[in-house]
């Protein structure tokens, strides 16, 4: 007998692609009757051998192409180990070869769309759904964040990263099936996701930043994202080569890939886990923070994906080319980053900074010696919207801040946790406490005795490390 599913990836041992079902020998067989149309290029042209020559031998010694056919591989991973939607998002000015490496990354999958495989980020909620459900346990690929409304951006990633869409009536009231995935994501675009979002006012959490990692396009040597390109003249005959080579083969590499992987998926697993164990150990700095680990973590599942594709003998790669790939891409992130501490965290401190730039003399009355240094200068600005007041400290020879704690929470830290950032604040040094307290107690004109925050003007400087 057979079944019938609405829903590509896995059932039970059977992976359904939308042609055919990929099982182990004896399963029952499995065809594919989605419920709706959704937009797909799960396609096949060429033969795994072609692929390999053609594309998969341009690839080598360029670690932002590795790690992208890497992530044509993880896809059907993700569920064998257990892990949640997400994947990497390369940024950089335009032309440096990003829908390039989208084009060859998908050519593991499938092609025969505008950009390969790929897809796009402009599409309605329920058409990013459907797609996103056309691509469940496998790779999605989405070119240009820019094509995406900035007020919509986050909401849409936030949408893919969580697996499932929204609940909804049809018109006949019976509610519709809601649509599930888990998906690695690749994504290109020349701002990040919390840019192009944050250009409409709109903040991503931390927790959708740290599942799409920011990998910086330019490989920083002098060839934009390639760093081979194998004896090709330019980059640009590079480019045409490879778009060429991944537009006539593509789609063979995961079908071989499931192959083997269906065949033993234990043994594929137990692989899996031992590689991504050697890629944290390798990698992580000690004292690393979760956020930390959890990019270092995802690398290592797509690294693992491309090493058990070399093992069986699909990319044609050398030994370790995939996780030294991703190793590359991973000591950029953490490079750019510069810090170790959370992006939310990080977000809110320089959002507290960004305010007192911003508002410093406007929203702070002055007050003590803070007065008396602006008295008889007629470009004092009159304060309105008050958050509380700035003082010289003779002592430390600097100014504080002094915020009301209902306009620090409401106004300065607006989206963000001010407890995180207090915390973050004066673990930096830049709170004056009062004992246990996080407050000062201070006597202010017009207000008399209050409790407020008291912020160091030290936080001005550019040092984000804080103080000496
Ligand atoms: N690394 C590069 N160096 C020089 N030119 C490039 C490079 N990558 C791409 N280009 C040029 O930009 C064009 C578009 O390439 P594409 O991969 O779509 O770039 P992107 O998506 O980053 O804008 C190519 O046809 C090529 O002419
Ligand atoms: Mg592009």
């Amino acid at each position: 007998m057979v079944r019938c599913v609405a829903r590509v990836g896995w059932h039970a041992d059977t992976y359904v692609l939308p042609d055919r079902a990929i099982g182990p020998e004896g399963s029952e067989e499995i065809l594919y009757q989605p419920a709706h149309d959704a937009c797909h290029y799960w396609r096949v042209s060429g033969t795994l051998d072609e692929w390999r020559a053609q594309v998969g031998r341009l690839c080598s010694v360029n670690s932002r192409l590795v790690l992208a056919a890497s992530c044509g591989f993880a896809g059907p991973i993700l569920k064998l180990v257990g892990a949640e939607s997400g994947g990497i998002h390369f940024h950089g000015v335009t032309s440096t070869g990003k829908t390039t490496a989208l084009v060859v990354g998908g050519s593991v999958c499938g092609g025969g769309g505008n950009a390969g495989f790929a897809q796009t980020w402009r599409t309605t909620i329920n058409g990013l759904e459907a797609t996103a459900e056309a691509h469940n346990d496998g790779t999605l690929i989405l070119d240009e964040l820019a094509q995406v409304d900035s007020r919509d951006a986050a909401e849409k990633a936030y949408l893919l990263a969580n697996g499932q869409g929204k609940a909804r009536m049809t018109r006949t009231i019976a509610a519709r099936r809601k649509l599930l995935w888990t998906l690695l994501i690749v994504s290109s675009g020349e701002l990040t996701l919390a840019e192009h979002a944050s250009s409409a006012g709109k903040q991503v959490k931390g927790g959708v930043e740290v599942r799409l990692i920011n990998i910086e396009a330019d490989a920083g040597r002098g060839f934009g994202l390639f760093e081979n390109l194998h004896g090709v003249e330019s980059a640009e005959q590079f480019v045409h080569l490879l778009k060429q080579a991944a537009q006539h083969c593509y789609g063979a590499p995961i079908r071989a890939f499931l192959e083997c992987l269906v065949k033993d998926r234990t043994a594929a697993e137990r692989k899996v886990r031992a590689l991504r164990a050697a890629f944290l150990h390798e990698n992580v700095p000690s004292g690393a923070t979760g956020e930390v680990k959890r990019v270092a973590d995802r690398l290592a599942l797509i690294a693992a994906a491309g090493e058990l594709a070399t093992e069986w003998g699909i990319t044609g790669w050398s030994v370790g080319e995939a996780a030294e790939a991703a190793q590359r891409c991973f000591l950029d992130w953490l490079k750019r980053r510069g810090t170790t501490g959370a992006s939310d965290v990080e977000a809110g401190f320089r959002q507290v900074r960004a305010f007192i730039v911003a508002n410093g003399s406007s929203r702070f009355q002055a007050t003590g010696n803070a007065a008396h240094t602006t008295e008889g200068n007629d470009d004092v600005p009159v304060v309105r919207e008050r958050v509380g007041f700035r003082r010289w400290n003779s002592r430390n020879e600097e100014i504080e801040y002094l915020i009301f704690p209902d306009a620090f929470k409401e106004q300065v830290c607006k989206g963000q946790s001010s407890r995180a950032v207090l915390q973050e604040l004066d673990k930096r040094g830049f709170l004056v406490r009062d004992g246990q307290n996080m407050t000062i107690k201070a006597r202010l004109p017009e207000v008399g005795s209050a409790r407020v925050y008291c912020i160091r003007g030290a936080i001005l400087g550019g040092d984000d490390a804080g103080p000496a």
